[in-house]
């Protein structure tokens, strides 16, 4: 004779939180395995818009270029290397060449800043002293030492750059390229 076996209440009352807990740690295990890749690749998908600036920039985007002391008044310009943060789309490069610029200072101390590439095709300008002109390399643009330009090549004149002097003798840059060929001054 086959003896019959019927669950007692507590175990009929079991398996409705059996399934609940279950079901709760399903969840549990399913929300952190969809969160784990979605917290690294929204890093990683938005790298570009989380870079540091370099430690030279401040807030507003100027450089530390280098010393009044440097400069003569009324002397002839100097050109600099510019240094910063580079970054493709995903790969930050500190510290590295940004660009060039040219300062000069007048009889009256103040300081004038050049970007050092050329508006006609983009290459780097030269100062010539025995020419006392800054003078393109590449196809002969011209300009004299106010950055305005002496022929017709170069589309307008050398570009200027906002410039700060900032406790007593540092020369800050705001560092900008322009686009190459056009009459226009037009930030890139
Ligand atoms: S790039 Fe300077 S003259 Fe053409």
């Amino acid at each position: 004779m086959t003896e019959t076996h019927s669950p007692d209440a507590t175990e009929q009352a079991n398996p409705p939180r059996r399934n609940f807990l279950v079901k709760f740690v399903a969840v549990l295990v399913g929300g952190v395995i969809t969160a784990v890749p979605l917290v690294f690749g929204g890093g990683f998908i938005l790298n570009p818009l989380l870079k540091k600036k370099s430690s030279d920039e401040d807030s507003d985007g100027f450089t530390f270029i280098g010393s009044t002391n440097s400069l003569l008044p009324g002397g002839p310009p100097r050109s600099y290397k510019v240094t910063g943060a580079k970054q493709d789309a995903w790969t930050t490069y500190s510290e590295t060449a940004i660009g060039a610029v040219y300062l000069k200072m007048d009889e009256d101390r103040s300081v004038t800043a050049f970007n050092a590439s050329c508006p006609h095709l983009g290459c780097t300008v030269n100062y010539k002293s025995d020419a006392n002109a800054f003078i393109c390399p590449c196809h002969d643009s011209s300009f004299s030492l106010d950055g305005e330009r002496s022929n017709e090549i170069p589309p307008r004149g050398l570009d200027t750059l906002n410039v700060e002097v900032r406790n007593d003798n540092e020369i800050w840059v705001k560092f900008e390229n322009f686009r190459a060929g056009t009459a226009e001054k037009i930030p890139v």
